[in-house]
């Protein structure tokens, strides 16, 4: 039964996981590498020690089982110096074999990237239950979707604004904590072009489970581009339905949002900045972004992310509505 349910267990873990992007076997960066070569390892010891186990025990079970009309008491063992210095050993061995690579990755992964390696540093805030990404180089700030160039170590620098969160993205690497209070580092590479599904996997609150995040990885010269785009934004609305969403987001969005270029004092900072909002992929990190989405999420945030801090705009009228989600939508990184 023990062998039945660690197959069963491994049948699971190799085959569990329908999505590519969210796949710690299916690795497309150095850190992620590294670490399944250590889930490798791990497996095969306990999958070997289980195989062993299971054959003795089966053996000694059928070898000296009560045979009919057999009455005579076996010998009666106490102790074996033998054997209990072969049971000590060979776990020690073990574990040895386990822990020289598991602490020689874990350096190596730590190791802060050499400047002729072109890091790029990006500042992480976790917040119940969305993500800040700030990039103090370039001076601009995004929110759960994370642009990065592929090839180049990325020096995510992290930190929590309430809870302890933490950051994973199964592909590339991870895990680490964000932390109130406490800077973490976690250095991650991506091999190609992509998008990356990232999640939060420290138990956080009752939206823990939605606190999800990209990572999307470009060509060099195409995110250096998106970098220019987000810094020469222009958030100036240009149709006349979108020009009454930017003046309702004046009065109703702008205490917690900052929109880069909008026109008006920029307050916000509860919340997820929505420069460019119209450009992700997805809305608070899990509905795809289109208008339908956007306007069930700005009616009932909570039905979408419980315990979100996001007020509902239920009391709006629909054609206010209309024009908060053209305006929104209309946001775009420049395009010169
Ligand atoms: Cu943040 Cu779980």
């Amino acid at each position: 039964a023990k062998l039945l349910m660690v197959i069963g267990m491994l049948t699971w873990f190799f085959t569990g996981c329908s999505n590519p992007a969210l796949s710690v076997v299916k690795p497309s960066g150095e850190v992620g590498k590294m670490q399944l070569n250590l889930i490798y390892l791990s497996t095969a010891i306990m999958t070997l020690v289980t195989v062993v186990v299971a054959v003795i025990y089966i053996y000694v079970v059928i070898r000296f089982r009560e045979r009919p009309g057999d009455t005579h008491i076996p010998k009666q063992v106490e102790g074996s110096t033998v054997l209990e210095i072969v049971w000590t050993v060979i776990p020690i061995i073990l574990l040895i074999i386990l822990a020289v690579p598991t602490v020689s990755t874990t350096f190596q992964i730590e190791k802060r990237p050499a400047p002729s390696q072109h890091p790029v540093q990006i500042n992480v805030t976790g917040y119940q239950y969305w993500w800040k990404f700030n990039y103090p180089q370039a001076g601009i700030t995004t929110a759960n979707e994370v642009h990065i160039p592929a090839g180049r170590p990325i020096e995510f620098v992290m930190q929590s604004h309430d809870v302890i969160h933490a950051f994973w993205v199964p592909s590339l690497g991870g895990k680490r904590d964000l932390e109130p209070g406490r800077m973490n580092r976690l250095i991650l590479k991506a091999d190609k072009p992509g998008t990356y599904e990232g999640k939060c996997t420290e138990l956080c609150g009752a939206s823990h489970a939605l606190m999800n995040f990209r990572v999307i990885a470009h060509q060099t010269a195409e995110y250096d581009a998106w970098i220019r785009s987000m810094q020469k934004v222009n958030s100036q609305a240009k149709s006349v339905l979108a020009k009454e969403g930017q003046r309702l987001v004046g009065q109703n969005c702008i205490g917690c949002h900052a929109i880069r270029n909008g026109g008006y004092k920029v307050l916000g900072g509860k919340g997820p900045e929505l420069t460019a909002f119209g450009q992700r992929t997805r809305i608070a990190g899990v509905l795809d972004n289109n208008p339908q989405n956007l306007r069930a999420w700005l009616q009932n945030p909570q039905n979408v992310k419980p315990g979100s801090r996001m007020p509902s705009f239920a009391h709006l009228e629909k054609k206010q509505i209309d024009a908060l989600v053209e305006y929104l939508e209309s946001l775009k990184g420049s395009s010169q």
